[in-house]
């Protein structure tokens, strides 16, 4: 089965060809940072117009890398929620638009189920697992039972991590996106323990029972430590410390956060798998200091960790093409008049 998929929905224009051996065929991811740049953030009416703009030439490239026509298809995948309404309606309708032309099925993808089957192209990671997903719009613990049945855990009560990273990272004086510069600024460091020492850094819900996050109270402590460093251009040495000092207090509160879940997962689910694990998903995922604490967390529980590479990580049309080919295994197709869904809760993943 070869399906083509399709990302508008933030400010990547992604389109991929992939087969269900797990060949990716093509993958082209299209960012519009330039476009944003000057914004210190995504605008949704410029993502919109970027994603008309781009996504006819990016779905073409992703055709001809693939060496394969429209015909040789057996489904189309497009992102329709959630997300920037403008960009989903922009890659809904291509996709449509590809789906009635060659009588083709189409698949509606939920973003956030997208990351989540991401592992099982991946590295075929078999359900049920442990999802920790954590992107520029939400932090959540779920459980993946099979496709299309995810039980919600934990979610962030405030800020989603990528964007408590990309909001510390401005207020550090940062570029734009801030999560990969902050996680470059920190690697810098060289003494982080005198950097957690010297920015003492919150970490809202830490040893509390269940798997909940909580970041504004972090962001609003590094506009503070930013405005106590001394007057003047900021030095780097001091912002190299103080994301360091972040990243681990980050890393912290996730290993906190995923441990009560591990415990809840081995209780409930422990029998029902012979290789339980912890997958992480989600732009945020690329974060090595991250992906180092949570491999050590689950190594202490026997459990593996399986993160996928981070080019699959951050938003792409390999992972809307993936999350097609297996729905489209389960027959769960869309007609022409689906909508596009602005909220589009992983939970309750009816296509109503
Ligand atoms: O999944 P994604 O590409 O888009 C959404 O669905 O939101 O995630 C984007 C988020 C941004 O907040 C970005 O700053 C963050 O992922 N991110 C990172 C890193 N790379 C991307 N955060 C921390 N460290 C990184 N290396
Ligand atoms: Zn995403």
């Amino acid at each position: 089965m070869i399906v083509l998929g399709i990302e508008t929905s933030c400010d990547e224009t992604a389109a991929s060809v992939i087969d269900s051996e797990r060949h990716i065929l093509s993958n082209i991811v299209l960012s519009q940072l330039e476009e944003h740049k000057a914004f210190g953030g995504v605008v949704p009416e410029i993502a919109a117009r970027a994603h008309l703009d781009h996504l006819d030439h990016v779905i073409e490239a992703a055709m001809q890398d693939s060496g394969l026509t429209f015909k040789d298809l057996d489904g189309i995948a497009a992102t329709c929620g959630p997300g920037l309404i403008g960009g989903v309606m922009v890659g809904m309708m291509a996709g449509k638009a590809i789906a009635a032309a060659h009588d083709l099925p189409f698949v509606a993808v939920n973003h956030l189920e997208a990351h989540a089957l991401t592992p099982r192209l991946s590295d075929n990671v078999p359900f049920p697992y442990l999802l920790l997903l954590i992107s520029g719009g939400h932090t959540q613990i779920l459980v993946a039972e099979d496709v299309g049945e995810y039980r919600l855990w934990g979610t962030t009560i405030d800020d989603a991590l990528g964007e408590c990273f990309d909001k510390s990272a401005k207020l550090m004086g940062l570029p734009y996106p801030g999560g990969p510069h902050l996680e470059k600024a920190a690697k810098t460091c060289l003494d982080p323990q005198a950097a957690q020492d010297r920015f003492s850094l919150p970490r809202p819900l830490y040893r509390k029972p269940d798997c909940d996050f909580s970041f504004s109270g972090l962001k609003t402590a590094v506009r503070r430590q930013v405005e106590q460093l001394p007057e003047g251009l900021l030095q780097k040495s001091d912002i190299a410390a103080l994301a360091c000092a972040f990243e681990n207090t980050v890393t912290d509160i996730l290993t906190d956060r995923c441990k009560n879940a591990i415990d809840r997962f081995l209780k409930e689910y422990g029998k029902k798998t012979n290789s339980p694990a912890l997958v992480v998903s989600g732009g945020v995922a690329a974060n090595q200091a991250i992906r180092a604490g949570l491999k050590n967390l689950t190594k202490q529980h026997n459990m593996s960790f399986i993160a996928p590479p981070i080019e699959l990580c951050s938003d792409n049309g390999a992972m809307v093409a993936w999350a097609g080919i297996e729905l489209l295994q389960k027959n769960m197709t869309d007609t022409l008049d689906v909508a596009a869904k602005p909220r589009w809760p992983l939970d309750r993943i009816s296509k109503n």
